[in-house]
């Protein structure tokens, strides 16, 4: 069983439909659920698909659709702690992409996933507003400039 799996079994199902049923006469209503579904329960487990299609008469398909292409709309619960590196165009430059992939390599999950434990979450921007010190990430809430895989990797240790 994953951690997101073992997460599922508490997700309060029945919230969601409340949630969705409160929000389902607001303008756009899918995403104003789905965003107050995430807010209180800190994430949109696959388990909220059916209630919100159902109170909103559209398919599973549709409401998996926008949570998937959001990319604001959690699909694990939240980790302990988040990576989040830049991938602007500046960072980009000076190497983001092979520090991406080596995270990748490190954690063992793809950009926006958290580790099996849960204790990790891998994510991307796209500006910092730190481009002159790229590639630039925030590690734990902290701005980070500079970054190489040997500095990367000390951040990444207690999550190894
Ligand atoms: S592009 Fe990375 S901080 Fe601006």
């Amino acid at each position: 069983m994953t951690a997101s799996t073992e997460q599922s079994s508490a997700y309060d199902v029945g919230r969601v439909r409340d949630l969705a049923e409160e929000g389902a006469h607001a303008r756009g209503p899918l995403l104003e659920i789905l965003h107050s579904v995430q807010q209180e329960l800190g994430y949109v487990d696959d388990t909220a698909i059916a209630p919100i299609a159902d109170v909103l008469n559209l398919s599973r398909a549709e409401v998996l659709g926008v949570v998937s292409f959001y990319r604001d709309f959690r699909r694990q619960p939240p980790a302990q702690a988040t990576i989040r590196l830049c991938r602007g165009e500046a960072c980009q430059s000076v190497g983001a992409e092979g520090l991406v992939a080596h995270a990748c390599e490190r954690l063992g999950v793809g950009v926006g996933e958290s580790s099996e434990d849960g204790r990790v979450s891998l994510d991307q921007v796209f500006c910092l507003g730190n481009c002159a010190l790229g590639p630039s990430g925030v590690i734990d809430g902290r701005l980070v400039g500079r970054l190489d895989e040997a500095t990367l990797d000390e951040f990444l240790a207690p999550y190894l």
